[in-house]
């Protein structure tokens, strides 16, 4: 049994060995046979092809021409968590616990609260990115479609004492961090979808996902996860359900995912240190100047109820303020609502 388990786990450590060998000969934009690859890494042309046909399987856009072989796509880039490193702020990386970049992960949200569960300190200022997702999670129970090397998936820890009603807006919050993230990067025309999306053109860039573990009174710990659509493959898009965009289409310059990761590091950790300050109302003018939906016609929707009206703007606490028909403003806390334009233009 333990000389099994023994093997497994050696052919565990080999396959991922030939993956991240096989990604970088690859990423150089050249094309490289089967026959070669097998050469360079020391296996089998099979093997090899295996390996290929199970990272096209977690989504990578893989080119492949017949008598040629393989290669990626020009400008490829994988996560690293030195390049993340260097381009964080001194103040962030004092106050970072630990950047852990995984291959391949249910959902960075998942690990990120098992580790909370195993770690006998606090686990808060942690990071986590994953190249892929297999169970990416979304608002209302969704699905996050989450392809190999091709957008962000990220996920930080944060401690707070305040309880969670004092946490209602830092969705809000930290969508004004990561519109300061991209603006950085020169990425223009970024707006906030209430309570929590990232859009571009009327599109969905990016959404953020709050999860909370612990004492919703008083000590608890926030997992903060955020996924921005980069270069999102064709077959993985048609798999979402809404009008999506991501970075290769809006940004004329290419975006290097590294840097956009220490960005939004970068930023996030600001909004979390402050936000235990100011709350949501230090934030709340620069969210209305991006808000996408205000003066748009839209129904905010729970399970078993739509109400019409004009939504214009969200208050200190990040609750949205909706007019109705009759003339009276009406405020929608978040959670589990959603917001719809009653046009299709957005
Ligand atoms: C939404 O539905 O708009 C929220 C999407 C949040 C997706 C991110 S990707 C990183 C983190 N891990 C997950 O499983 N979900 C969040």
């Amino acid at each position: 049994m333990f000389v099994l388990f023994g093997l497994t786990l050696i052919y565990r450590l080999g396959v991922s060995r030939i993956k991240s060998e096989l990604l970088d000969i690859l990423r150089d934009g050249n094309f490289h046979s089967g026959e070669d690859l097998g050469n360079l890494l020391g296996v089998s042309r099979t093997a090899i092809w295996k390996q290929l046909q199970k990272l096209e399987s977690m989504g990578l856009e893989l080119e492949s021409i017949k008598g040629r072989g393989y290669r990626l796509p020009q400008g490829f880039e994988l996560l690293d968590d030195e390049s993340i490193k260097a381009e964080l702020n001194p103040s962030v990386s004092q106050q970072l616990k630990d950047l852990h970049v995984h291959q391949s992960l249910d959902s960075t949200n998942k690990e990120a609260n098992q580790l909370i569960q195993e770690l006998t300190e606090t686990a808060s200022g942690t990071v986590i990115l994953s190249e892929y997702q297999a169970i990416g999670r979304g608002r209302r129970g969704k699905n996050w479609v989450s392809p190999f090397a091709a957008n962000l998936y990220l996920s930080m820890v944060w401690d707070f004492d305040q309880g969670a009603s004092a946490l209602q807006g830092l969705s809000l919050a930290i969508g004004v961090a990561v519109s300061r993230a991209l603006k950085q990067l020169k990425v223009d025309g970024v707006q906030l979808k209430w309570p929590n999306d990232i859009y571009i053109n009327n599109k969905k860039l990016g959404g953020i996902l709050l999860e909370m573990v612990g004492d919703p009174a008083g000590q608890c710990t926030v997992i903060i996860g955020i996924g921005i659509n980069h270069s999102m493959p064709k077959q993985s898009g048609d798999e979402i359900d809404q009008a999506w965009t991501d970075l290769s289409t809006v940004s004329p310059k290419t975006v290097s995912r590294n840097s956009l990761a220490a960005f939004i590091v970068n930023h996030c950790f600001d909004v979390l240190a402050d936000y235990q300050l100011k709350g949501f109302a230090g934030y709340q003018d620069e969210w209305q100047a991006m808000d996408a939906f205000k003066e748009t016609q839209a129904v905010v929707s729970t399970m078993n109820q739509s109400t019409v009206g004009t939504p214009v703007g969200v208050n200190e606490f990040g609750a949205l303020k909706m007019q109705l028909v009759s003339g009276e403003i009406k405020t929608f806390i978040g959670g589990e609502l959603s917001l719809r334009a009653l046009s299709n233009d957005k």
